[in-house]
């Protein structure tokens, strides 16, 4: 259970995140929207543990952040807004590197089968050589690496063509409903959301997000 608790953050006295409280349980797919600057990015790296908030705290599985925030990283995965690999090493050679940091070992063969549940085949390719969907893959490999209880997929999708899409929203399904894993995910694309999502948190002003996703039969809750 991740819970959320009353969380605001300013950034030099610039109100970002104002009182936001919510809970996930083991298994759900959360959808965050909201516009552009609305802080999805800054609340997911938060729930990451990469930002301490202003105030409030954030609770998984009954531990506080506040004191607990080293040991609590090992259930956390988090694919950031932007692409953080090694671009002069392989698609190999990556998983390698960061499987050695993870806490979990896994043979050569399961990061391969890794790559090839998100769709991506060059394994020995040079990471420059790839697309930006195809690097974003990779991306979403290396958090997969160490079976995080709670995946923070910061628009995750953006640049993967159509059937990619879909068939890692339907690898990202298994994961959450299979293994119970919570999944809270940013996108702009409304159909991704609803597919994939069981609700949706909706934070900022705007009142946009909440009226397009209204006859969707989607819970959505306004923060
Ligand atoms: N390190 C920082 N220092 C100062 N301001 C920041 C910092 N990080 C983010 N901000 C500001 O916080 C606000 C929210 O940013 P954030 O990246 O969380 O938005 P977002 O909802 O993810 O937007 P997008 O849809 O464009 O990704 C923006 O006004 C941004 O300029
Ligand atoms: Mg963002």
């Amino acid at each position: 259970m991740l819970n959320v608790k009353s969380i605001s953050k300013q950034y030099h006295k610039h109100a970002i995140l104002n009182n936001i409280s919510f809970q996930i349980k083991p298994g759900e797919i959360v959808g965050l929207i909201g516009e552009n600057g609305a802080g999805k990015s800054t609340l997911l790296k938060i729930i990451a543990t990469l930002e301490q908030a202003s105030s409030g705290d954030v609770e998984l599985f009954e531990q506080g952040y506040a004191k607990n925030r080293k040991a609590l990283r090992k259930y956390i995965g988090y694919v950031p807004q932007d692409i953080a690999i090694w671009e002069e090493l392989t698609v190999a050679e990556n998983m390698l590197f960061f499987e050695k940091l993870s806490f979990q070992s896994k043979s050569s063969e399961e990061l391969k089968q890794l790559c090839l549940d998100m769709n991506l085949q060059k394994w020995n390719e040079p990471v420059k050589t790839l697309s930006g969907g195809m690097k974003r893959k990779l991306n979403l490999a290396i958090t997969l690496i160490h079976e995080p209880s709670i995946l923070l997929l910061d628009e995750p999708t953006v640049g993967i063509d159509l059937k990619s899409k879909k068939e890692i929203g339907s690898y990202l399904f298994k994961q959450a409903k299979e293994k119970n894993r919570m999944i809270i995910y940013t996108s702009h694309d409304m159909d991704e959301i609803t597919e994939l999502c069981d609700r949706a948190i909706c934070i900022g002003e705007d009142t946009f997000y909440p009226e397009i996703l209204k006859n969707t039969g989607k819970e959505i809750i306004s923060l």
